[in-house]
Order: C-alpha cells, then sequence, then structure tokens
C-alpha cells in the first residue's frame, strides 16, 4: 500500500523534485477524494433534498474551491489505477485507500477517465453533477458526451467531463469481459433449457430429478441478470417451436428475474424466484403430449385436466428429493402462476385469494413468452410490441398494474429483439432499450447487414445519437413483422 505524502521525509522528496506533489496540495487532494466518495455514495441512497446529502455537498464544495481558488482549476483524472490532481499523481493516505478505490471503480465502470472543475461551483451546480454521474449507465462508452451535453444544456459550463482512457492491454481486457459475459450466458441459457429437460424427462419416467443443478444455474442467472440484464434478456429471443416447454421454462425464469432485480429483491430471493419460474409448468409434465400439442382448440375435458398443471406443479415440487432446496414462497409461486380474480383463473378457489408476489411476477413473464412464441395451434406469434398491446388492454387477462409497468419499462416499448424499420431506410433488431424514461423510444439497435462472408455484421448503434447539426441520425418509423422478412432474430443474440 502507498504512504501519504506527508510522512514522506523532505529529504526524499526534495531528490525527486518531479514527481513531488506539495504536501498541502496531497493533503487537499485526499480531502476532496474521501468527500467525494461519500458524496457519490450518499446521492445512491437519498435524493438531492436530504440533509446528510446537503451536508457532504457543502463539505465537497469547500474542498472542491478551495482547491480551484489555489490552484486555478482543478481536474481528477483516472490513468490506468492512479489518479492524478492536476497532471500530478496524487498518492494516497492508509485512510483513504477506500475512497481512492471507490471513486476510480466507478468512474471506471461508467467509463468516466477525467472530471474538471473549471470555475468556483455551488451546491446546486455540485449536486446536478453528482446525480447525473452516478445515474449513468455502466459501460457506455457516450456516457463522458452525455454528460456534458446534459450540463450544457442546463448552462453549467464550469464542469466537465471525459472520457476514460483505456490503455492497450485495457481495451482488450474490457471487450473480452463483454464477449465472456456474452459466453457464459449463452452457457448458462443452453445449460438450464437442457437441465430442465432433464428434469422433466426424469419426472415423467417417476425417476428423482435433480434440483441443486436448477439452484446453480438459477444463481449463475441472478448473478448474469446483476451484471447486464439485456444479454439474458437477448437470449429469450431463441423461441425454439419443438421444444416449447424448456424454452418457455428458461425465458419465464429470465424475464422474472429481471423484474424482480427491478424491484431490488435480494440475491437469495431471486434465486428463488428464478427456480420457481423454471419450475411453473412442471405440471406439465404429467399431462399427455397430445393435449399439450393439440394443434385445435381443446375440448372441454382436456381442458379440464390442462387447468389442473399448477396444482400437478405443487405435487410434483413436494416429492422432489432434494425438498430442502425449496421453500413454501417456490411452491406458492408455482401453485398461484394463472391465479387470478376473474373467471380466466384457476384453480377454482373455495376462499378468495390473491396471487403472491412471485405469482404474479410469473404471470407477467408467462404470458409475455407464450405470446410471443410461435405454437402449433397459433404460427405466428404476436410481435413483442403487440403482446404488450394486448397485455395492456385485454380485460380478460389482468396483471399487477405495478409490474406490468415494470416490465413494459424493463423491456421498453421496443422491446429487445424487436425488428425496426429506421428513417435511414436501414433495418435494426432491438438489442438494449434506453433506460431514461424520456428516451423510451430510442433503443440501442443492431442494423441488420451482413459482411462479405454472409455473416451477421451486429452492428450497434444508440438511437440517441444526434449528428453535428444536432438532430437524431436514426429514429425509428415503425415495427415490422420479423416473420414476413424472413430474419431470424435470434442469430442476432447467439
Ligand atoms: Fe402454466
Ligand atoms: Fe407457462
Amino acid at each position: 500500500m502507498e504512504i501519504a505524502e506527508s510522512t514522506v521525509s523532505p529529504q526524499a522528496r526534495s531528490q525527486k523534485p518531479s514527481e513531488a506533489m506539495d504536501t498541502y496540495l496531497s493533503k487537499m487532494g485526499n480531502n476532496l477524494v474521501t468527500k467525494f466518495h461519500v458524496l457519490m455514495r450518499i446521492s445512491q441512497i437519498y435524493d438531492s433534498k436530504n440533509v446528510a446529502l446537503q451536508q457532504f455537498t457543502q463539505e465537497s464544495l469547500q474542498a472542491i474551491n478551495a482547491l480551484i481558488e489555489r490552484e486555478g482549476n482543478l481536474s481528477l483524472k483516472i490513468i490506468k489505477n492512479d489518479l492524478y490532481l492536476n497532471a500530478q499523481r496524487l498518492r494516497y493516505s492508509v485512510e483513504g485507500f477506500t475512497s481512492f478505490k471507490y471513486l476510480i471503480t466507478q468512474w471506471k465502470k461508467r467509463l468516466i477517465g477525467e472530471v474538471m472543475f473549471k470555475g468556483v461551483v455551488n451546491e446546486e451546480i455540485l449536486k446536478n453533477f453528482i446525480y447525473l454521474l452516478m445515474n449513468l449507465e455502466d459501460g457506455q462508452e457516450e456516457n463522458a458526451n452525455r454528460v456534458n451535453e446534459e450540463l450544457a444544456r442546463r448552462d453549467l459550463f464550469m464542469i466537465e467531463v471525459n472520457p476514460l482512457e483505456i490503455s492497450e492491454g485495457e481495451e482488450e481486457a474490457v471487450a473480452f469481459r463483454k464477449e465472456d459475459q456474452r459466453e457464459v450466458a449463452k452457457k448458462v441459457f443452453f445449460e438450464t433449457v437442457g437441465t430442465i429437460k432433464e428434469v422433466i424427462t426424469h419426472i415423467q419416467g417417476k425417476q428423482q430429478a435433480d434440483v441443486r443443478k436448477l439452484k446453480r444455474l438459477a444463481q449463475k442467472a441472478v448473478h448474469l441478470v446483476m451484471e447486464d440484464e439485456s444479454i439474458l434478456l437477448g437470449m429469450t429471443t431463441i423461441k425454439n417451436y419443438d421444444e416449447y416447454t424448456f424454452n418457455h421454462s428458461v425465458n419465464v425464469s429470465i424475464y422474472s428475474l429481471a423484474i424482480g432485480r427491478r424491484l431490488g429483491l435480494s440475491r437469495k430471493i431471486l434465486t428463488e424466484l428464478g427456480i420457481a419460474a423454471l419450475l411453473h409448468d412442471i405440471g406439465k409434465s404429467k399431462i399427455p403430449r397430445e393435449i399439450l400439442n393439440k394443434p385445435g382448440p381443446l375440448n372441454p375435458e382436456e381442458w379440464v385436466l390442462m387447468k389442473k398443471h399448477s396444482l400437478m406443479g405443487v405435487e410434483i415440487v413436494l416429492n422432489l428429493k432434494q425438498l430442502g432446496e425449496i421453500n413454501p414462497r417456490m411452491v406458492i409461486g408455482v401453485f398461484d402462476h394463472h391465479l387470478k380474480n376473474d373467471p380466466s383463473g384457476y384453480p377454482k378457489l373455495f376462499r378468495k385469494k390473491e396471487p403472491g408476489l412471485f405469482g404474479r411476477i410469473i404471470q407477467i413473464a408467462d404470458c409475455y413468452d407464450a405470446m410471443t412464441t410461435p405454437r402449433i395451434y397459433k404460427k405466428t406469434p404476436f410481435t413483442p410490441e403487440q403482446a404488450l398491446a394486448v397485455m395492456l388492454k385485454d380485460k380478460e387477462v389482468q396483471f399487477d398494474p405495478i409490474l406490468l409497468k415494470i416490465f413494459i419499462g424493463l423491456v421498453g416499448i421496443y422491446p429487445i429483439g424487436s425488428l425496426a424499420l429506421l428513417d435511414t431506410r436501414e433495418v435494426g433488431i432491438v438489442s438494449r432499450p434506453n433506460r431514461d424514461p424520456q428516451w423510451m423510444d430510442r433503443p440501442q439497435v443492431m442494423l441488420v447487414a451482413r459482411d462479405a462472408k454472409g455473416y451477421a455484421k451486429k452492428e450497434i448503434v444508440d438511437l440517441t445519437e444526434r449528428n453535428e447539426n444536432g438532430r437524431f441520425k436514426r429514429s425509428i418509423v415503425k415495427t415490422l413483422d420479423p416473420n414476413k422478412f424472413h430474419i431470424h432474430i435470434p442469430k442476432y443474440f447467439l
């Protein structure tokens, strides 16, 4: 660990004048980093009117303005793993270690490399800036531009940020991490589909199924959803017609996890939700295949049987060998997943019961995935946009309004996997919804184009990008039905 500059003897410093930063400046710099660290942290918990936040804004302000008065301006810049104050390396004190680490990690995550204060700032300006900074999405290259544009829009020209400068080795590491995550996501996805298939086959053959494996996979999925939900959400575009039951379970689990994450559920509860969602239709393994895959409408007797699948699912789950891995919340989730307070819900109960949280989440995920997947009796499924419209309108099918709102916020008004026609006459596939509610209609889009070898190019563009005259470079004109254009969406996510 580095030693505080102040603890280095004057002789030692005078031997290396070029490296030395004067003790006073070093102290002020350390103080600033510590104050900034707390401010960044607090801004993630409280809104701008909170008393503690105001206090630390004031303390940070004193630190910033004192430095500006002394130095004229102030730049804090990350170079590799160090912080530089006005181009001089700032050494951290032992107590300052946590603050340095936090600041560097948080800026790096958001690809922000430098913050410059070009004049004295006040409380309002600093608060504005902190929230802008901390609300940035991780890993977005345009983050620095976004902050500068927003600051300029609010006439706050005294602060400017610069993107993180990534040295060659690091650049590869960042790209590798992304690529790696995608690979891990793919592996988890297909392994889970395989495991669910195994579980169902075992149950049909009256053998014991391995739930622990499902739990491990659910834990991995939770981790992936926490890191970057759009990678796993992209996988849900794989709508496998022949292996509907298995894919459907995994997709419902991914959507449920993404909703649960937005609700702020803990990793432990998310894992339980993931498993419950994976098992939600397990009762169907006891229903004859002819009924499940019947091309026409079911007759009344078949419906009676079909409607028993949630109850049969509970029975199967309670008979699992590793029952210790299952808790009542998960069992109730399976039981509740078709329970509604209208005639369409089942099973019918003697006493009215509201579906629990897991059940309400799974209902939304279940319905959306079922509607957007081709089935033997409905070969052309709804587009993501059509499915959301039905879910919002259909009075027969009612959902928890808040959860539905969260889900729509999650998939965006143009959900991942939507095919869109752009005003540039290009066609793109929505790859990541925009998290900023004011730009819900401007997601990231993967352009449909092929390279010379005929492979999908997978070039991603951000629809919030503007050209020199301030106009948006690309906008969505309308969504298209991929079935009509013979575009195989999942290919772009694999
Ligand atoms: Fe079901
Ligand atoms: Fe289902």
